[in-house]
């Protein structure tokens, strides 16, 4: 099978700053990939410009074959690759339900990808019915997070780019959100996800990529990446 997004040469400067080097970077469909590296050495910007937030300096991205380099992030989001942020996004004077009900219906209008439960269900899968009708302004901040969840679930992805979704969530809660994502490729949604914390991203990825200053330095199953010096070098005196 063909992979779901296929990444190639994929670069972008910031004036003098190299964000991204020339990445090469496949996604299976149905797979949980993980994205990992230093601070600074890319991550963010390589999924904001596969999501055009940004738009690359030099490279291709397919997603499903399909070339959908530098087209704008409502012409991408339709295509199926839904976004969190690495900051929990909602409208604050909004409930809960609404909040979710409103991107439900974006996506209904635009034309979502993949079929999904109703804004109610979304928010008993994330585990916040009971929340409802609060305003998300007033939500915890590890709810908040579970909500952006939702909102990105809403927009019925087939490919789903988490950047640090655990950032800040105590451990039940990161239980909590290991224990959803896992469930999201029975649903028909790869995921890739970004974060620091590798016991987090064992638990959820079998494949593991590196980026450093921009270059991918490394790509394979997650125990053997860990233990590639390599990447040990990158982490040394830090994370790992
Ligand atoms: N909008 C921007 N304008 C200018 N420089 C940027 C912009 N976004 C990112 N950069 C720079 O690009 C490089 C990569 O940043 P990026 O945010 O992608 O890193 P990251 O791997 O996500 O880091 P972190 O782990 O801290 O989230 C950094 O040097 C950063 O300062
Ligand atoms: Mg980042």
């Amino acid at each position: 099978m063909s992979p779901i997004l296929a990444i190639s040469g994929l670069s972008k400067q910031f004036g003098g700053v190299t964000a991204l080097a020339g990445v090469d970077l496949t996604i299976e469909e149905g797979e949980i990939l993980g994205v990992v590296g230093p601070n600074g050495s890319g991550k963010t910007t390589l999924f904001n410009v596969v999501t055009g937030v940004h738009k690359p300096s030099g490279g291709t991205v397919l997603f499903r074959r399909r070339d959908i380099t530098g087209l704008a992030p409502h012409a991408i989001s339709r295509t199926g690759i839904g976004y969190t942020f690495q900051q929990a996004m909602a409208f604050a004077g909004l409930g809960v339900l609404e909040n979710v009900q409103i991107a439900s219906e974006h996506a209904r209008a635009t034309g979502g990808a993949n079929p999904w439960p109703t804004p109610q269900a979304l928010l008993d899968f994330v585990g916040l019915s009971a929340l409802a009708g609060e305003k998300a302004g007033v939500l915890p901040f590890g709810s908040l997070r579970l909500l952006g969840l939702a909102l990105a679930l809403a927009t019925r992805p087939s490919l789903l780019l988490l950047d640090e979704p655990a950032a800040g969530l105590n451990d039940r809660e990161t239980t909590a959100l290991v224990g959803l994502v896992r469930q999201l490729p029975g649903h028909g949604i790869t995921v890739c996800v970004i974060d620091h914390d590798m016991k987090l991203m064992q638990m959820l990825c079998r494949r593991l990529a590196v980026l450093d200053f921009g270059s991918k330095i490394a790509d394979g199953p997650t125990e053997a990446v860990l233990a590639d010096p390599k990447v040990l070098d990158v982490y040394l005196g830090g994370e790992l």
